[in-house]
């Protein structure tokens, strides 16, 4: 059985006085999960977040991680550098950064095998569109994206994380249904598998309004290992709710 990961995705929003709170409050009602717990906080916040999840109860992770390993990339952030502040996981591919940042699945790739190279342990992302959906092209896209990270990454495929968000449910609040996400992740553990012999060993996230109602249904699906949790890990208890609905 893979132990479950709950990761929050802050995305770009946060202020010091606003993280001290809110992972106080996360580390004070903590106790003693089933699952892991990690936080993927905005860059400039690496140095406070390091400092104040020191413990180790909340591993620390980046929301994005650049192809390059050094030099003439203004505004970019190296894998080595995350590494310097103890940064464990990076989320790579997520569908505002594929839309909004043009990164293909080749560039996604390459940000997964630096983060690898680094020690640091990607969250791939993988999702469809709506008009990817209705148009029957689900299992397409997300073998599509997931086949580039496995034709870059080769044996350290088995090291990474995976993330099943599909874009319609990111921040609409119309979660996938515990079918609808099962079904998807039993196509992604069967490429997966296709590709290593630690497929059973990965584990992929469901992404995409996840909540304290839902998130135990979803969890006890049997490829569901854990969640990357937008809006709801913003709230301490809300987060809390769903780390004590994993197992
Ligand atoms: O990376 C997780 C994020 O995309 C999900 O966002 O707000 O729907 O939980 P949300």
């Amino acid at each position: 059985m893979t132990k479950q990961l709950i990761a929050g995705n802050w995305k770009m929003n946060g202020s010091l006085a606003a993280n001290q709170a809110l992972l106080q409050a996360m580390l004070a009602g903590l106790g003693s999960p089933a699952c892991a717990v990690a936080v993927c906080v905005p860059a400039p916040y690496l140095a406070q977040a390091k400092t104040l999840l020191a413990s180790g109860a909340i591993s620390l992770g980046a929301q994005d991680v650049s192809q390059h390993e050094a030099g003439a990339y203004t505004g970019e952030v190296s894998a080595a550098m995350l590494k310097e502040f103890g940064v464990r996981y990076a989320i790579v591919g997520h569908s505002e950064r594929r839309q909004y940042h043009g990164e293909t699945d080749a560039v996604v790739a390459a940000k997964a095998q630096r983060a690898l190279e680094a020690g640091i342990t990607p969250i791939v992302c993988v999702g469809e569109t709506l008009a990817e959906r209705d148009a029957g092209q689900t299992e397409a896209t997300v073998t599509r994206q997931l086949a580039a990270v496995i034709a870059a990454t080769g044996p350290r495929i088995g090291d990474i994380v995976l993330a099943y968000e599909p874009v319609w449910a990111i921040g609409t609040g119309k979660t996938a249904t515990p079918q609808q996400a099962q079904q998807v992740h039993a196509v992604l553990r069967a490429q997966l598998a296709g590709a290593c012999e630690q497929a059973a060993g990965i584990a992929i996230l469901y992404g995409g309004s996840m909540n304290a109602a839902n998130a135990a249904e979803l969890l006890a699906q049997p490829d569901i290992d854990g969640g990357l949790i937008g809006g709801a890990s913003l709230s301490a208890p809300d987060f809390l709710k769903i780390i004590a609905a994993a197992r």
